[in-house]
């Protein structure tokens, strides 16, 4: 499939964009500095918190599993059988596994973080995935 452009610039915090690659939903999402603080803080909670799993390109193995801290990039289907994920914006105030906000998959309970980590003791094996993108400039990811 042809890859897709997506303007990052004027999504705000904490909102979720949606496009499609590959026929497959891709979420952006741009997080605020309390959601990466953290993101370094609930490792112990995650299967896989260092994507040691190629669950995304080489050059995004990181905590924020991202080019950019704040924009995350994620194929929005859950790694168990694939189901949609809902998100949970920290605005709405639930927890997920006592963090107040992530990806939560209805079909069979899957959780994920905010970087699409994956919490220990649910159904899904794997971090959510992570496309290829590149930044074009400032404003512009290129997705594929
Ligand atoms: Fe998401 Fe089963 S498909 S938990």
């Amino acid at each position: 499939g042809a890859p897709v452009e997506v303007d990052v610039s004027k999504i705000e915090e904490g909102q979720l964009v949606r496009a499609i690659w590959q026929g497959k939903p891709v979420w952006i999402v741009r997080r605020s500095k309390q959601t990466l603080e953290k993101l370094d803080q609930i490792g112990d909670k995650l299967r896989d918190p260092e994507s040691l799993e190629p669950q995304q390109p080489e050059y995004i193995v990181n905590t924020y599993r991202s080019v950019k801290p704040e924009i995350f990039v994620a194929v929005g289907l859950c790694t168990h059988l694939g189901c949609s994920p809902t998100y949970l914006p920290d605005s709405f105030g639930e927890q997920v596994e006592g963090v107040s906000s992530g990806f939560f998959c209805p079909c069979h309970g899957s959780k994920f973080d905010m970087a699409g980590r994956v919490f220990k003791s649910v159904p899904a094996p794997l971090n959510l995935v992570v496309p290829p993108y590149t930044y074009l400039n400032d404003n512009r990811i290129l997705v594929g």
